[in-house]
């Protein structure tokens, strides 16, 4: 495990949600991304040498717009840096905490990502993230 990769917030609307983080709280705005397979819109702010991720519902069936009609807004999820992936879900496996992909699937930036059930890390929404070598650091 090599650092905090970013922190997921889910929001009901980014362009509520970014003013704030923005302007009241200081982080730096870099972008928004689109990810259709998730039907999300997330906008990614810097926070020092982390990530703040907010994360917007593109359909009614996204994951994310149930978790707010369940939850409402707030912390979703914790995404930790590792260098080995496969090896990490491994280790996992046999500790029998199953990540939800049976091998690493493609994140952004070419990074190779997965997730840890709440229910298998006491509460937590956890996401691995490996980095792709050279990928443009945001
Ligand atoms: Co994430």
């Amino acid at each position: 495990m090599t650092g905090v990769d970013h922190i997921g917030i889910a929001v009901r609307k980014l362009t509520d949600a970014i003013p704030f983080w923005r302007d009241q709280l200081g982080l730096q705005f870099v972008a928004i991304e689109e990810i259709p397979t998730e039907k999300v819109r997330v906008a990614i702010l810097k926070a020092g040498a982390t990530r703040v991720e907010l994360i917007e519902p593109t359909s009614p069936d996204s994951p994310i717009a149930k978790y707010l009609e369940k939850r409402g807004p707030g912390i979703h999820h914790l995404a930790l840096k590792v260098d080995d992936l496969s090896a990490r879900m491994a280790a996992l496996r046999d500790a029998g905490r199953p990540t939800l992909d049976d091998a690493p699937r493609p994140g952004a930036d070419g990074s190779v990502v997965t997730f840890l059930h709440p229910g298998n890390a006491g509460g937590v929404l956890v996401e691995l993230t490996q980095t792709a070598a050279g990928r443009p650091k945001h």
